[in-house]
């Protein structure tokens, strides 16, 4: 049993290690981008500023213009708030056209694909469905946050090689999308 789920951790101080291990994350991603040849830039939610930059919105907004990779971490800065409402939060705030759920599932089903062999995956569904329908991939305050904002929200296999420019270039089949 994990030291959380055995209640030696409490909810808050994990959610700030779960933030603090994002930076990391953030940090190992801009290394490996930048070794390709792109720009980018790291901004965190929470203040470690001998990492990297700390979340301005207006900075973040620069970088984009001038073409760079913005990575935000450490979620929103707030505990209780998962990195998936995080991303969303930070999708509104840049105007983004769509957010990205890369996860290990190939989108969203109508029943366990694991235990059904029948399942069938769902190329559109609308916000309230999938906050009715609680859908796995993503939490409800995020799906929420994204429906006010009529942002949609494409949920796809992050292991399947190209996945991401198939989303991109819109071929249908190998992701689902909530809107
Ligand atoms: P311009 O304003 O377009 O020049 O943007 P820039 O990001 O290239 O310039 P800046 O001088 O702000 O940053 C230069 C480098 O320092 C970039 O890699 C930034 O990510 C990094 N940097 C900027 N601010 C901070 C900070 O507060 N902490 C850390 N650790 N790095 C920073």
């Amino acid at each position: 049993m994990s030291a959380a789920k055995g209640g030696i951790i409490r909810r808050t101080s994990g959610d700030y290690m779960g933030m603090l291990a994002t930076v990391i994350n953030a940090v190992a991603m801009q290394e490996a981008l930048e070794h390709m040849g792109l720009d980018v830039r790291v901004q965190s939610a929470v203040e470690i500023k001998e990492v990297c930059e700390t979340y301005i919105h207006r900075k973040a907004i620069r970088h984009l213009e001038k073409g760079r990779i913005v990575i935000f971490a450490a979620g929103t800065g707030n505990p209780f708030f998962t990195t998936d409402t995080a991303a969303t939060l930070r999708a509104i705030e840049i105007g983004a056209d769509l957010i990205v759920k890369a996860t290990k599932v190939d989108g969203i089903y109508d029943k366990d694909p694991h235990k059904f062999e029948d399942a069938q995956k769902i190329d559109v569904m609308g916000y309230n469905e999938a906050l009715i329908g609680n859908i796995e991939v993503m939490d409800d305050t995020a799906i929420s946050l994204a429906k006010d904002n009529k942002l949609p929200i494409v949920v796809c296999n992050m292991f399947k090689k190209d996945n991401l420019l198939h989303v991109i270039k819109d071929q249908q089949g190998v992701f689902s999308m909530v809107k």
